[in-house]
């Protein structure tokens, strides 16, 4: 998952791309983050895309730091969210070596660390650690592992989706795919994506300088996860993992 993969895809971003802040029927995310929001203070959106977030919160931000690897999404943002004056713009590949130091009163970074590659994921956990202040806080929202197993599970079980007509693959995929799978990456959309298990999350956000306060559930509804559901398939729902850290 590529800086060319990201501007390929903005064009179509919208029909493209999964919307977290949309199919969080629940509303835990943007509640996360009103429990730190103040006007006096400033939010960076690591990894902002298009900049769904930014609605939520240019109003209860005095500033906001929109950052995205891709300069397409973030002229989509820009030119969308015109109406506020309070946000910037930045292209910034949080996976680069060296990042111009920089410090935000709190973060989001909602399903961005989606690489496959274990350095670069290290250097964005890296970066946006350093990028927080001290006793500020982070809303982290990423795929869960436990979730796609469990949905994988239920495909083969059930017939989902006629998941038993799945051609498994043979040769150089196979192997890759069995490396990947040890790491927690896994396909979406054929895209090889990094899921985390929620113990995981804790000891790299602990190992990166933060205090874990809350790990949770974001739930989707399973037309998120399957073309044809079964009815009776209701609970537990398909999820991803949403983080409440402060900078220690
Ligand atoms: C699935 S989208 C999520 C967008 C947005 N946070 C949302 O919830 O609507 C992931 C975004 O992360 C960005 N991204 C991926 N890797 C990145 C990196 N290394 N540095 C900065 N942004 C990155 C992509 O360009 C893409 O816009």
């Amino acid at each position: 998952m590529e800086k060319k993969y990201w501007e390929k895809i903005a064009p179509n971003y919208e029909t493209e791309i999964f919307d977290v802040l949309h199919n969080d029927k629940s509303g835990k995310i943007v509640k996360a983050i009103h429990q730190f929001a103040n006007k006096k203070k400033s939010v960076i959106d690591i990894g902002c895309a298009v900049g769904k977030w930014i609605p939520v919160l240019a109003p209860i931000f005095k500033t906001v730091r929109a950052i995205d690897i891709s300069a397409k999404n973030l002229a989509i943002a820009e030119k969308k969210y015109m109406k506020y004056d309070n946000i910037s713009y930045e292209c910034v590949d949080m996976s680069a070596a060296k990042l111009k130091p920089q410090k935000y009163d709190s973060a989001i970074c909602i399903n961005a660390i989606l690489t496959e590659s274990l350095k670069k994921r290290d250097l964005f956990f890296k970066h946006m650690s350093s990028f927080i202040k001290k006793g500020g806080d982070l809303v982290l929202v990423v795929p869960s592992l436990e979730s796609k197993l469990f949905s994988h599970i239920i495909a083969n079980k059930w017939n989902v989706d006629d998941a038993k007509k799945d051609i498994a693959p043979t040769g150089k995929k196979a192997i890759s795919q069995i490396r990947f799978i040890k790491d927690g990456v896994t396909d979406i959309d054929d895209i090889p994506t990094k899921h985390f298990l929620k113990e995981e999350l804790e000891l790299l956000l602990t190992l990166a300088g933060f205090k874990v306060e809350k790990i949770e559930k974001i739930k989707y509804k399973w037309s998120t996860e399957f073309h044809k559901p079964p009815s009776w398939l209701k609970n537990p729902q398909p999820w991803d993992w949403m983080v409440k850290a402060k900078k220690k």
